[in-house]
């Protein structure tokens, strides 16, 4: 978890103008903590061409939810690792066979994807699934989330290990006031806002869970700097989304 910029996988398209933005690297705040595997057993990578692409959460033997963008952006097919805190050792590899995305092409509204596997999760401690924020439910301004995830470190590199950081939910309009002469522009009410002190989801940390009380609250989906204080990081709303999200896993 560090840097990080409008679509946290869409590092040189798009963006120039967020890169630049950025102050690259320079803060070096360590952004987070490592993670054991068995305390967030529901947490996969996303890997295209071996190398870790997005992260995504187990929502049922079968299905990944990851970010939209993780699936369009994506050249080469894509595969899930389980079940290790180290993404390229993974405790399980499944194929992705099919994907289904909310919407048609990439769009920063409804950045949300499900990701089918062939091969069935085999649950135990480091691999079970987590359950989802209710219907419309919105996580309360000020609750505390876990997000969890290999993107990029203050050291500018993917992580090896699991990352952890602990960020609060704020407000949407204030988030919207923040973002709204941005590139990013007005939020979609399918999106929500969390700030945390000096840390922050980055590039690779795309579709992976914000945790609220043991629930799936929210999928990393966008954001201006990873370090930069000033720009809240934009997750996808899983209770927004959730009756879609249900009926497409049947
Ligand atoms: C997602 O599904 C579409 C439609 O079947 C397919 O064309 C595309 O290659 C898939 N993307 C990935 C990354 O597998």
């Amino acid at each position: 978890m560090g840097i990080f910029l409008l679509f946290i996988t869409f590092v040189f398209q798009l963006n120039a103008y967020v890169l630049g933005d950025d102050p690259p690297f320079e803060t070096n705040i360590v952004g987070g903590q490592i993670a054991d595997i068995e305390d967030y057993p529901y947490q996969v990578a996303v890997i295209q061409d071996e190398r870790l692409w997005c992260g995504g959460s187990i929502a049922n033997p079968n299905y990944v939810l990851t970010a939209g963008h993780c699936v369009f952006m994506a050249i080469m097919p894509l595969f899930v690792h389980a079940g290790s805190r180290y993404w390229y050792n993974p405790g399980s590899v499944h194929e992705v066979d099919f994907n289904i995305t909310y919407t048609t092409e990439i769009s920063t509204t409804g950045d949300v994807a499900l990701l089918h596997v062939s091969k069935t999760f085999n649950y135990d401690k480091t691999c079970q699934p987590i359950p989802l924020f209710g219907s419309y439910e919105k996580p309360q301004v000020g609750a505390l989330a876990y997000v969890t995830g290999w993107g990029i470190t203050d050291n500018g590199n993917i992580a090896e290990q699991l990352h952890q950081i602990t960020t609060r939910i704020i407000d949407q309009n204030t988030c919207n006031n923040i973002y709204k002469d941005t590139i990013i522009g007005n939020l979609h009410p399918g999106e929500i806002c969390a700030n945390a002190d000096r840390m922050g989801p980055c590039r690779g940390d795309s579709g992976s869970p914000m945790i609220i009380d043991g629930r799936l609250a929210g999928l990393v989906s966008m954001g201006i700097g990873c370090l930069y204080p000033k720009y809240p990081a934009i997750y996808v709303d899983v209770g927004y989304f959730r009756d879609w999200i249900i009926t497409n896993m049947k």
